[in-house]
């Protein structure tokens, strides 16, 4: 039977990098249908809503979801609701997408595009899961009010339910015990009532896990210790907002976040696919973007939803090979070496495989 892959390309660079991704996985020995559908910005110009209902439809109906990103500055003064960042932010929730895997790891190649020390860097291999459907990106209430002075107040409301923590707790505690058994719990208890309760639910759901050695540390130190001595790290669970922030500083430990895959998973091990960085509006059409960490979401899409681990480990070993070989685009550039475009970065890895 088919596989079938639910495409949304989204904005800016998204149908570029995409379009690589879905080559490589048609130069694998697997059937796949592939669906493409608007979404962000794109779907808001095709067909009036940045997450259209035919969109969400095709996802349901997929295997799978593969996704490039979202973002177009130019739509930017919609209301809330109509903004493009709204479509991924809707269909993570619409779809119960809630555990993020959000891995980092330093390719020996790239060793020196890192901004750190290599030495602090080299072998540096951790997964990040960020609770993807709660925190305060959701909590109600939310808004602008006008006070009684007329002066206009933002609120947001941060908020875990119990259950909430207690699912992506399961999942990263399982994850950790299929790589190196740690556990750091990222999170503000010393500040946050939300934050306190977080903190309880891990260190309960951590009972059922004494195997796995769990740890905590508030954010604020978290975001010095991953720039100060990353490799202390196995998995870090963490929510919504914290994630967001901490995924995209440990992207810069790997050199670029033009390298980072994620998988966005409900309790089914259904999932959306996507790179962690945004739609790079200012690079978009060049055909300069780095494709490999759409390509490496493919990797993830083969393992944890399709379960197709062996060709998941064709592409990454494809990767590695096409590093090795020096293929670099732009943002992992380096002196002396031929810097090559999307399109030739996709070539490279499909000739690799
Ligand atoms: C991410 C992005 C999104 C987020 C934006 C585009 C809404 O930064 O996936 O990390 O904040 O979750
Ligand atoms: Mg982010």
């Amino acid at each position: 039977m088919n596989m079938k892959i639910a495409v949304l390309p989204g904005d800016g660079i998204g149908p570029e990098i995409t379009a690589e991704a879905v080559r490589v996985l048609k130069a694998l020995d697997l059937k796949f249908e592939f669906e493409e559908a608007p979404i962000g910005g794109a779907g808001y110009r095709a067909l009036g809503h940045p997450l259209p209902e035919s969109t969400l439809e095709l996802a349901r109906a997929s295997d799978a979801i593969l996704f490039g990103a979202v973002g177009d500055f130019s739509l930017d003064n919609l209301p809330r609701e109509l903004r493009p960042e709204q479509a991924i932010l809707g269909i993570r929730r619409a779809l119960n997408l809630f555990a993020n895997f959000r891995p980092a790891m330093v390719y020996p190649e790239l060793v020196n595009a890192s901004s750190l020390k290599p030495e602090v860097v080299a072998g540096l291999d951790l997964l990040i899961v960020r609770e993807l459907t709660g925190d305060i990106y959701f909590g109600q209430p939310r808004g602008v009010q006008v006070l009684e002075n007329g002066e206009r107040e933002g609120f947001d409301t941060m908020r875990y339910k119990e259950s909430e923590i207690r699912r992506v707790a399961q999942v990263a505690f399982e994850a950790a015990r299929k790589r190196g058994r740690k556990l750091c719990s990222v999170d503000k208890s010393n500040v946050l009532e939300t934050m306190q309760l977080w903190r309880e639910i891990m260190i309960e759901v951590g009972k059922e896990y004494p195997d796995v050695e769990l740890s905590h540390m508030y954010v604020d130190n978290a975001a010095m210790q991953l720039a100060y001595r990353p490799k202390q790290f196995d998995v870090i669970v963490t929510g919504n907002m914290f994630g967001d922030i901490l995924s995209d500083e440990a992207s810069m430990l790997t050199g670029s976040i033009g390298m980072l895959p994620s998988a966005s998973l409900n309790e089914k091990n259904f999932g959306l696919y996507e790179p962690i960085h945004g739609s790079a509006p200012d690079i978009a059409g060049k055909g300069i973007a780095n494709p490999l960490a759409t390509i490496l979401s493919a990797a993830m899409m083969l393992r944890y939803s399709l379960d197709q681990s062996a060709a998941a480990d064709r592409i990454e070993g494809a990767v590695k090979q096409v590093l090795a070989q020096g293929y670099r685009t732009g943002d992992i550039a380096e002196p002396g070496r031929k810097t090559v475009g999307t399109r030739e970065m996709g070539d490279a890895v499909v000739a690799a495989l």
